[in-house]
């Protein structure tokens, strides 16, 4: 599910592969220094004090010898980000300036003219912020609201000003008027059909999509206006079930601690993120939709929901909660007292009073369990049937068999019957089926500085090092009939990536380099870390080892594994009686072991190839 409206096209993705500069995504996380064609520096994935990450920009691969990541820019993007493919795609597209082709857009495309969102959104946000700056009047209120000048600018807070024209008249005829309508920034009347600004006098935050890509606006009013809160109506961009305010500033952290702070407004965002909680992401204003759960839950492995204190918080909590579990969210409910939200808790105790509710939050499905299981229920067998069968709804959309068990246990012991009960009203849990979760980038603690057993090249990856990165002395290298089958490799990894350079030599005739290979190898992870780590640790290798002496020892390993495989076949085959296979097993076994013991090139009698 890509966050916004992207349709991920085969161009789409191929355009960004071919626009990343991995050093320049590399360099926004970490302090890069050049060490010959490559550059090194502390790995931004994991935590370290010397330097074992490296990065080479002629393969366009990264590897860090600490943690062991590694692989091309965009998967280096999604490790520092917590961006998922689809995400690190569309945050890519709009970094190297690729047009992205949204799903409705692409549907109209041909008929209505295309419109050009991304202008017209980029234009009103540098308009609004410009107003900010020049209304007293704006700024002062902010400043009541102690809304500090850093996160003022880092939520890219603006104004706009009172009047009907004011954006109009501003931004036209640069931006056309039918796409200010498109981005939903202006109407046009009905009586006197002319053009209105949708958002006047109004404070104004610019929603963002998980990516970071500008896709509306939310404003509150400054004056008396009935509406206290004007959204961008929904447009080819802003579909505001699919988004959370403050997401993608949000994100970084929320995957560093598996934790996220979900609030009702936006001053309640900036308000939680002024109390130094970064994680703190809000709805839309209306109900949490499945979608914004499963966005939260490709970050977060927890929750902390600090809605408001009063009752319209308390439902919107109870009807998130299902929501949350289901997509195998833990959840924590943090509790404001009266009608305080996180920001206005903020203003009238200040910042540890709302550091201190979020800490303490408690267990939401705890909490839950004890308001569905009153004292005294298990000694009424009509309270316990009722509140069994609450249990049973709260506990069914958690989809870990484990934890439901284990709620359902502390429900039945405070009920007083036996936990048996209880599973089959929970049913099979979960409205999805389990799946595994994507591994976070896994911070190694301890291991960072030392390197760890990932230092120890094998001879596989040795020799395919040397292979993938001649310095255009081909000459040296075995004409394409002499170089060993596939077999000779025993790591799958390593064995698919020497296939490929293979095939590629085959089709070529002449030997392929690292970025002829890399595409050949499609984009599995693990294939595509292990080519990067060959790469790179290339570099590292004090003497280059001889190619055709390593080739060999891999083509005698082979022969010793092979004898022993044959060992035992024969012995089996003399065990069924099946002589014919035993003689034929046996002249192999011949041949493979002299071969070995003249240390000659393999040839076709080996059955190697
Ligand atoms: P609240 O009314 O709780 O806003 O609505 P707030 O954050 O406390 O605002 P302040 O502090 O009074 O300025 C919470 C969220 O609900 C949506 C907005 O997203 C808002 O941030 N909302 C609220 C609307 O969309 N429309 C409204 O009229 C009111
Ligand atoms: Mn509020």
């Amino acid at each position: 599910m890509p966050l916004g409206n992207v349709n991920l096209t085969p161009q789409l993705v191929q355009a960004v592969r071919d626009a990343v500069d991995i050093v320049s995504i590399a360099s926004d996380h970490t302090r890069l220094r050049k060490a010959g064609r490559r550059y090194s520096g502390l790995c931004p994935i994991h935590k370290e004090k010397t330097p074992s990450f490296s990065v080479d920009p002629a393969a366009g691969l990264f590897y860090c010898f600490g943690c062991g990541a590694g692989g091309d820019a965009i998967k280096l993007h999604m490790l520092t980000t917590g961006d998922d493919f689809p995400a690190a795609i569309e945050a890519l597209a709009m970094r190297y300036g690729i047009p992205l082709p949204s799903h409705s857009e692409a549907r109209f495309a041909g008929g209505k003219p295309e419109q050009d969102l991304e202008g017209a959104l980029q234009a009103a946000a540098a308009f609004f912020a410009d107003q900010l700056e020049k209304s007293a009047f704006a700024r002062e209120y902010l400043e009541r609201r102690r809304i500090p000048p850093e996160l003022i600018e880092r939520f890219g807070l603006g104004y706009a000003p009172e009047g009907f024209q004011n954006l109009t008249r501003a931004l036209h005829p640069r931006i056309p008027q039918a796409d200010l309508e498109a981005a939903g920034l202006i109407a046009k009347s009905e009586q006197r059909g002319d053009w209105y600004d949708r958002f006047r006098h109004r404070l104004m935050f610019p929603i963002h999509n998980g990516s970071g890509r500008l896709v509306g606006f939310g404003g509150r009013t400054l004056g008396d206006d009935k509406a206290k809160y004007v959204n961008t109506n929904e447009t080819d961009r802003f579909h505001k079930g699919l988004l959370l305010y403050g997401l993608h500033l949000a994100k970084r952290e929320i995957r560093e601690t598996s934790r996220a702070v979900l609030v009702e407004g936006y001053f309640d965002v900036i308000g939680t993120v002024a109390c130094g909680l970064e994680g703190a992401v809000a709805g839309m204003g209306t109900a949490l939709t499945p979608e914004q759960a499963k966005l939260l839950s490709r970050y977060a492995e927890e929750v902390v929901v600090a809605y408001d204190g009063d009752s319209a918080g308390e439902n919107a909590f109870r009807r998130a909660l299902p929501l949350l579990l289901s997509d195998g969210l833990g959840v924590r409910r943090a509790r404001f007292p009266g009608s305080h939200d996180p920001d206005s808790l903020r203003l009238e105790q200040g910042e540890e009073a709302v550091r201190a509710a979020i800490g303490a939050a408690e267990d939401a499905v705890v909490a839950e369990l004890d308001r569905a299981i009153p004292a005294g229920t298990s000694r009424e067998p009509q309270l316990q049937a009722k509140a069994a069968a609450a249990v049973g709804e709260l506990l069914r959309p958690i989809p870990d068999a484990v934890l439901r068990y284990s709620y359902a246990r502390i429900a039945a012991d405070r009920l007083g019957i036996p936990v048996e009960m209880l599973s089959r009203r929970m049913g099979g849990g979960g409205s999805r089926p389990e799946v595994a979760r994507p591994p976070a980038p896994a911070p190694q603690p301890g291991t960072g500085d030392e390197g760890g057993p990932r230092l120890v090249r094998s001879l596989e990856e040795q020799v395919l090092g040397v292979l993938l990165q001649r310095e255009e002395d081909s000459a040296s290298l075995p004409a394409r009939d002499q170089l060993p089958p596939p077999e000779v490799f025993l790591d799958t990894e390593c064995r698919n990536i020497y296939e490929a350079f293979c095939a590629l030599y085959a089709e070529a005739g002449s030997p392929p380099d690292a970025q002829g290979v890399r595409p050949r190898l499609g984009e599995g992870q693990g294939i595509v870390a292990r080519f990067a780590k060959i790469m790179v640790e290339g570099s590292f290798a004090s003497g280059r080892i001889g190619l055709l002496e390593s080739l060999d020892k891999l083509v005698d390993r082979w022969r010793r594994q092979r004898i022993k495989e044959l060992h035992g076949e024969i012995n089996e085959a003399q065990r069924r009686g099946d002589h014919a296979l035993r003689d034929r097993l046996a002249d192999e076994k011949t041949r493979l072991s002299r071969s070995l013991h003249r240390g000659s090139r393999p040839g076709a009698n080996e059955g190697l190839v």
